[in-house]
């Protein structure tokens, strides 16, 4: 895998490709895992080249938030994307020189929700620098995990509002064997908050079981939910179901519109997130 920290050398090395071969972008904040390379591997079916840039982008956290400890792993970073045959890793040093952004997008509506209540401008950073990424490497696809669903619904809208030349991908969450979904953050957990963190997972599957089953009252199925959590000490940041697309609330599951469940809990001093589909019977 080719390194490369700026984007003039980017522009250079995907030259030759552009117009002839399909240019994938999987943007990162580093600290690989599996989920990132599940990434990678749809990237590999669907396009030539594929780029993985690596940014922890200062833009996205808040003040009191885990910039500083976030972890930095570029050498094992390397390894996965070597693995994973990816054929660019973009790591800039600094995105926003000049003492930037002076420009920033701001995301209304979806970012005062959900994640975006206790983390104000996060959506805004993200949308941010996601566009700063597509202007630079200009894919024709980019990739994005479904574990930060908000986050997707979120960048759909602004390539949709900006009339961004890509094609959004999303990739199923890719879980531990008990439940629980891949993050960088779970490295925050001690063994006996990494066991706790597997209820998030249990709570969205036992919401999911409840509407297969064929309870269609949110109400209903946030209370088993709720209950689970309750059960394992967790007081969770919200629990909610939403529709999948808009992100509007729903009371009731109506086997038409697709739904989906949230979570978001602290568990130690990791914030986690969850989701999960429901289907109705
Ligand atoms: O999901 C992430 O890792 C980040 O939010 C992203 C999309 C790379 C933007 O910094």
């Amino acid at each position: 895998v080719n390194i490369i920290e700026n984007s003039t050398e980017l522009c250079a090395a995907l030259a030759p490709i552009r117009g002839s071969g399909r240019i994938a972008l999987v943007p990162t904040m580093g600290c690989l895992h599996e989920g990132h390379a599940s990434l990678i591997r749809e990237a590999r079916k669907l396009a030539d080249q594929i780029v993985v840039s690596i940014y922890v982008n200062p833009l996205q956290f808040g003040a009191n938030e885990d910039l500083d400890l976030y972890p930095r792993t570029l050498a094992e970073d390397k390894a996965i994307c070597e693995k994973e045959d990816a054929d660019i890793l973009f790591h800039p040093v600094n995105l926003y020189p000049m003492n930037g952004p002076h420009v920033t997008l701001k995301v209304e509506g979806l970012s005062g929700i959900m994640c975006g209540r206790s983390r104000p401008g996060h959506f805004d950073g993200v949308v941010t620098v996601v566009n700063i990424l597509l202007n630079i490497v200009q894919p024709d696809i980019a990739l994005f995990g479904e574990k930060d669903w908000q986050q997707l619904i979120i960048i759909r809208q602004m390539v949709n509002d900006l009339h961004l030349p890509v094609e959004v991908v999303n990739c199923e969450t890719v879980r531990e064997a008990d439940g629980l979904a891949m993050s960088s953050r779970n490295r925050y957990l001690s063994a006996s908050e990494r066991k706790k963190a597997a209820v998030l997972c249990r709570a969205l599957s036992s919401i999911q079981a409840g509407a297969r089953a064929g309870e269609a009252r949110t109400s209903q199925l946030l209370k088993a939910g709720n209950g689970i959590l309750t059960s394992a000490g967790i007081k969770p940041e919200y629990l909610e179901i939403r529709q999948a697309d808009t992100l509007n609330r729903l009371d009731r599951l109506n086997g038409t519109t697709s739904a989906r469940a949230f979570i978001a809990a602290r568990i130690g001093s990791a914030r986690l997130i969850d989701n999960i589909a429901l289907e109705t019977p």
